[in-house]
């Protein structure tokens, strides 16, 4: 592939959302072209499978079918949006990617991590070149979440204490992966939004 991969990770409110727009802006601004992305979405049909996991009763879905929602909406997102982008040599931007599958569904939903690891392997088989986990207090994410509030509240609805399961889970993702940058989201947007394009700009120089 031509272009680059990168995803922002983090748990509900970290904030981004925010930096993944704002280094799409960045990076534009030096003359590089961006697809700027999210999942569950980021194609028609992918959108429509967000509806189907974000909204409604929260026992909709048992765990399993969520993972399948979840890699449903992967596999048309990739196929339809991620891949035609790079292969014009786009950089790619996406707000989550596979490892919210790994922490969400993994984590949250009972012991399914090897079940989420082998349909990635099977249906995805694809990581970003460079994921930023953007790490903040889970009070401080639920807090600017719940600020927030919308249709979509499944699981941000999850509470403090699977929250703080989450955080730890990304940061020990983060320490056993080379591809992270674990980004401090407690500062002002401006602050960390230049620690996140000086990590992409070293990333993208050593290419
Ligand atoms: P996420 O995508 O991780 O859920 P968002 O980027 O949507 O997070 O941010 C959640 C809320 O917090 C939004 O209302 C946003 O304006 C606000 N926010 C984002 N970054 C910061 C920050 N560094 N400091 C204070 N508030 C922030
Ligand atoms: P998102 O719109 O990124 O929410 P937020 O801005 O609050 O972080 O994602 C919606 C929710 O979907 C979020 O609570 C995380 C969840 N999610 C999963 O459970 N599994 C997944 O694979 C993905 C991509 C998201």
């Amino acid at each position: 592939m031509a272009g680059h991969f990168f995803s922002f990770e983090g748990i509900d409110g970290s904030g981004k959302s925010t930096q993944a727009r704002l280094l799409a802006d960045a990076l534009r601004a030096e003359g590089l072209a961006v697809t700027l992305t999210r999942e569950p979405g980021g194609s028609p049909g992918a959108e429509e499978i967000r509806r189907l996991v974000l909204e409604g009763d929260p026992d909709r879905w048992s765990p399993e079918t969520e993972i399948l929602l979840f890699t449903a909406a992967r596999r048309d997102h990739l196929e339809k949006t991620i891949r035609p982008a790079l292969a014009r040599g786009d950089i790619v931007i996406t707000d989550r990617f596979a490892d919210s599958t790994r922490m969400y569904q993994g984590i949250s939903r009972g012991e399914l991590g090897a079940t989420v690891d082998q349909l990635h392997d099977l249906m995805i088989g694809v990581e970003p070149d460079l994921t930023f986990l953007i790490d903040v207090d889970p009070q401080v994410g639920l807090g600017r979440a719940q600020a927030r509030a919308g249709l979509e509240m499944r699981f941000e609805d999850m509470g403090l204490d699977l929250q703080r399961k989450m955080r730890t889970g990304f940061l020990a993702l983060a320490a056993r992966e080379q591809r992270f940058r674990v980004i401090s989201g407690e500062r002002d947007t401006v602050a960390i939004a230049a620690d996140v394009k000086a990590r992409a700009l070293v990333y993208l120089a050593g290419t």
